[in-house]
């Protein structure tokens, strides 16, 4: 049995539905209730209450597991007690560029690596999916503000998370492992504003933020320390943030997905 973690979110969800048309047992976790697929036990529980687990992990083999909550050492034990022998970590590209403001998702890689479970580690940037904070500005026909409107970075579709954390949680082959998720190709804020408009049929307008705007604005949701560090992404990105990476073509043998993919798959969403 599996034990998704985030399951009802934009990795989670998806990595759910494969497990399960894979025919593996999968176990549901979110903190509020959810319906799950057919065929598929929901549990609800908080990784910041690791003893809350119990239920969730008992007679699980592998773990899909998120960053959250503050003690991934108890989450792993609680893991391990609970049959627990392989885990796959939803961490961070920050955590491997620029660790100083990503702790958090550096400290739960320390701890899977030294967890004496088999491991391996995803390092996503960017997800295409952030495009959904534009939703109701594009539904009343404002524009969509973003700061550095035309630095491109190479952002990743969760679906492709998805598949990826479905293939090393079943395939051996990859324990031990870490993989930088990318996208296929590099876009700036701009170009996935017009990706959007395209897949309308109507154009979407692009206002540029200024970087303290920005700020402001993602401080409602995000500590400071990953604030600062995504805006250092955004706006200043190092050669290793700008690359494309090989790693999702290497472990699905086909090219990762494009921002205008899932524009298209998920139009809906804006209209
Ligand atoms: N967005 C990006 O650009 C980006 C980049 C790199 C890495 N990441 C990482 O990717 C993760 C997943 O992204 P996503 O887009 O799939 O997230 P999402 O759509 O916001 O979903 C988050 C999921 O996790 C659950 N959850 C949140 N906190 C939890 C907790 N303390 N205990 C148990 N479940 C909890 C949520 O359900 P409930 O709220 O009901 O608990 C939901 O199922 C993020 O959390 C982040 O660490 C994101």
């Amino acid at each position: 049995m599996i034990v998704v973690t985030g399951a009802t979110g934009n990795v989670g969800r998806p990595l759910v539905a494969l497990l399960t048309a894979a025919g593996e047992r999968v176990t549901a976790v979110s903190r509020r209730a959810a319906e799950p697929p057919r065929g598929v036990r929901h549990v609800r529980a908080d990784l910041d209450d690791p003893a809350g687990l119990k239920d969730a992990f008992d007679g699980a083999d592998a773990l899909f597991l998120l960053v959250a909550g503050q003690d991934p050492q108890a989450i792993l034990d609680a893991a391990r007690a609970g049959g627990v022998r392989r885990v796959v970590l939803l961490s961070s590209q920050g955590a491997g560029t620029r660790p100083e403001f990503y702790r958090h998702p550096a400290a739960f890689e320390d701890a899977v690596r030294r967890s004496g479970l088999e491991w391996t580690i995803l390092r996503p940037g960017g997800f295409h999916s952030n495009a959904y904070a534009w939703a109701e500005s594009i539904r009343r026909g404002d524009a969509v503000a973003a700061p550095f409107g035309d630095i491109g970075l190479p952002t990743v579709d969760p679906a492709d998370i998805a598949e990826v954390a479905a293939v090393v949680l079943c395939e051996d082959g990859h324990v031990g492992r870490t993989y930088e998720l990318t996208g296929p190709a590099q876009a700036t804020p701009r170009e996935r504003a017009a990706a959007i408009g395209a897949a309308l049929g109507a154009p979407v307008r692009f206002a540029e933020q200024t970087r303290e705007e920005a700020r402001a604005q993602m401080l409602g949701f995000m500590p400071e320390q990953v604030v600062e560090g995504t805006l250092a992404i955004l706006g200043e990105p190092t050669e290793a943030e700008l690359r494309v990476s090989p790693d999702v073509e290497r472990v699905l043998g086909r090219a990762p997905l494009s921002f205008a993919d899932w524009a298209g798959r998920n139009v809906a969403a804006f209209r």
